[in-house]
């Protein structure tokens, strides 16, 4: 048996990430700890709710009192530490709250576990994060474990220091770690702010698509469950101290997804061809906005044997009719907490 605490874990990649872990390992205990904020939704996990090895707590992983006394009555053998902001144009508006989950609540968690692990063998501090800490590509090279970071959004910016603390503990106090940086995620239940969910969203209700500048930026796209079964993977067979990049070489110009985003929801939707499309809406690029990010991800395909299973335009229709049969997902995610105002900014312009 191991208790294992994932945090952020009604989140997008979290809640793929549990479900997993829930299912695939009946004897492990498994704590999913997250402060629902507006990116997280415990509709994520209706499915395992009630499984006999799960449980949810609400909280902040920036409290340091709460999060000490989880660690005291718990007696975690592992965290998989994947709660924070995750979205770059909010961190472009609302850099300091970026600063204080990603960074602060990291330091949290990173000293419980200190605290309450003294030294002990079989533990693990898992970070999962981001190949944006590498900052951003030209038209050629790719992203690998000895690239240097150079952070360029306030929300890459705030990971890479997350990253580096986590390093400060493993050489400063040998607590056991490992890290992870993933390319762009896509799958169910993503928060309808990111490219591709917001463009499915935006196609059904025939609303504008905004695509940033001239659309040329370069995005390396993952089938979330396919991150998932890397994490799991690296939890298992990642060597102490080391960092992994998880990336599925398929990179796309934004604007290219798009249009075929549109061509699979004009078919899907019943409309002709080109309908969806007549919506793009070339807006004022993001601030910053990192030109291309693409993944070499050798290094955990030959050590650690992973590799991703699933080809892009299968993903894509697997997302895509995910998001047409859960409308009603979409509909209460969007409403409440949401804050429409960071929507609206792009769609203005
Ligand atoms: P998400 O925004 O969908 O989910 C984040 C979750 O963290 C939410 O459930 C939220 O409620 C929770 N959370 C936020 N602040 C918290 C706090 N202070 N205390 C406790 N819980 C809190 O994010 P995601 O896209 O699922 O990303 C998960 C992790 O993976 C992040 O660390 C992100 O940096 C990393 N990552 C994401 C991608 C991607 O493409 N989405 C790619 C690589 C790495
Ligand atoms: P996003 O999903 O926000 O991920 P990230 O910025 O972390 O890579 O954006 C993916 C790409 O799509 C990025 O180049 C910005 C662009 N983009 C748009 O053109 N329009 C949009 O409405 C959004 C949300 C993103």
């Amino acid at each position: 048996m191991k208790k294992v605490l994932i945090t952020g874990g009604a989140g997008f990649i979290g809640s793929h990430v549990v479900r997993l872990f829930v299912n695939k390992y009946p004897d492990y205990q498994i704590t999913n700890l997250d402060a629902l904020t507006y990116a997280g939704n415990l509709e994520n996990l209706l499915d395992i709710a009630h499984a006999a090895n799960y449980s949810f707590v609400k909280g902040d992983i920036t409290d340091e009192n709460f999060i000490d006394n989880l660690f005291s009555s718990q007696h975690f053998d592992a965290v998989i530490h994947l709660a924070a902001e995750s979205h770059v144009d909010r961190s472009i508006m609302d850099p300091l709250s970026f600063v204080k989950t990603n960074i602060l609540g990291t330091a949290v968690l990173l000293n419980a576990a200190k605290k309450h692990w003294h030294g002990e063998s079989g533990k693990l501090f898992y970070h999962v994060s981001t190949d944006e800490v590498y900052g951003s590509l030209g038209e050629t090279g790719f992203f690998t474990e000895e690239t240097s970071y150079d952070p360029r959004s306030p929300y890459s910016a705030s990971k890479a220091s997350s990253d580096h603390l986590v390093n400060a503990y493993h050489h400063t106090y040998n607590l056991p770690v490992v890290i992870s940086n993933c390319s762009n995620n896509y799958g169910s239940h993503q928060f309808p702010e990111k490219l591709l969910p917001l463009m499915i969203n935006n196609i059904v209700n025939s609303k504008p698509l905004p695509v940033y500048g001239k659309g040329d930026n370069v995005r390396d796209w993952l089938w979330v469950e396919d991150h998932a079964k890397a994490i799991d993977v690296v939890f298992h067979t990642g060597k102490l101290g080391e960092t992994y990049n998880i990336g599925g070489f398929n990179e796309w110009k934004n604007i290219d997804i798009v249009h075929l985003l549109c061509k699979i929801m004009d078919r899907k939707l019943g409309r002709a061809e080109g309908e969806s499309a007549k919506l793009i809406t070339y807006v004022k690029d993001r601030a910053g906005h990192d030109k291309r990010y693409a993944i070499d991800a050798t290094k955990i395909n030959q050590e650690l044997g992973w590799t991703p299973s699933l080809q892009f335009e299968e993903g894509l229709e697997k997302t895509i009719d995910w998001y047409l049969d859960n409308s009603q997902w979409v509909e209460h995610i969007t409403s409440g907490a949401y804050q429409q105002y960071y929507h609206d900014q792009y769609q203005a312009r």
